[in-house]
């Protein structure tokens, strides 16, 4: 891992696109989080850092925690940000995504977008002059996961040594875990129904990040063989937004991997829980656990709001 000079807070992410963790190093990530903290503890020392700038904030799916936290975070930093329901936008008309870049442009100093397929966002930076800040697509949700990373800080003191196990659905947030993790030292092991695992390729990305830095990656099938000795235990949503019609089925599919009472007997005696938020209890966690004493999970979604003021400054810097 890149070591960082200690009152040296540099990434290298002044005017660039925020697309997933797998494009920036461990150094990049440890600065982010580290900014951060600085940001948590002091705010008001960066209440000017980016006045005039205007962030657009693309929403093509709800959102409770990325929207508000963007928001405020921007206000926070004396900036402004600009909420663009694709549905009022010509985007929704069939207006092109690379149009909708060049034009926007023009007018904003960033763009941040949650949309269906990755591929979107990808279009979106490739045609766009300023940064765009992935907030969840299909594929990946890497800002969740600096806020995850900030967390297990928090809690734990460290990354090395530690194993994290995420339970369920494949889908983005496991994505971005598999390679936020893996880059920073932390063991990382999914457990997925059969057909449910992680993109082969992103697992393919965290194992070689996990080679770099000497953490492990596993998939399984068990949840109860992959939480033998967890220090974190992650879950999310069986159905991801734009999945409602499987709901039915992912209910079945999935019965055996909640978090619950019984499983976490696995797991560390100090182990913490985290969800990305929003949680269906009595579903992929029970109640019990998520609002038990291992839980984390409102300190985890408060830090949204401090790693992305740090990643906008950075960016805009
Ligand atoms: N965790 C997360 O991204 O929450 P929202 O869907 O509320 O933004
Ligand atoms: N996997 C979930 C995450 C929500 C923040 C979804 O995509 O709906």
């Amino acid at each position: 891992m890149m070591s960082i000079q200690a009152n040296a807070i540099k990434s290298d992410l002044k005017g660039k696109d925020f697309l997933s963790l797998a494009d920036h190093s461990a150094g990049t990530i440890e600065a982010l989080l580290k900014k951060a903290k600085q940001m948590k503890n002091a705010p008001e020392q960066f209440s000017s850092l980016l006045k005039g700038k205007i962030l657009g904030m693309i929403f093509e799916k709800p959102s409770t925690r990325t929207r508000v936290s963007f928001e405020a975070g921007m206000l926070q930093l004396g900036g402004h940000a600009l909420y663009l329901n694709s549905n009022d936008l010509q985007l929704g008309r069939g207006e092109t995504i690379a149009d909708t870049a060049k034009v926007l442009s023009q007018y904003i100093d960033a763009i941040m977008i949650r949309t269906f397929s990755h591929s979107i966002v990808e279009e979106l930076a490739y045609h766009a002059d300023i940064p765009v800040i992935n907030g969840l697509t299909d594929l990946s949700h890497p800002c969740q996961v600096l806020a995850d990373l900030l967390t297990i800080q928090e809690v734990k003191g460290t990354f090395k040594g530690l194993k994290l196990v995420y339970i369920g659905d494949g889908n983005n947030v496991a994505h971005s875990l598999l390679i936020g993790a893996s880059k920073m030292g932390i063991d990382v092991t999914v457990a997925s129904p059969p057909g449910y695992e992680p993109n082969s390729e992103v697992v393919s990305l965290a194992k070689a990040a996990a080679s770099e830095t000497g953490s492990q990656v596993h998939i399984l099938n068990d949840p109860f063989e992959a939480v033998i000795g967890a220090d974190i235990i992650y879950s999310d949503v069986w159905t991801s937004m734009g999945q409602e019609q499987e709901n039915q089925q992912r209910l079945k599919v999935f019965k055996d991997f909640q978090v619950n009472e019984r499983l976490v007997k696995n797991a560390k005696d100090d182990f913490l829980f985290l969800h990305c938020l929003p949680a269906h209890r009595g579903e992929e966690v029970t109640a019990e656990i998520i609002d038990g004493s291992h839980s984390a999970v409102f300190q985890q979604a408060g830090n949204r709001l401090h790693v992305q003021k740090a990643l906008l400054a950075e960016i805009l810097k």
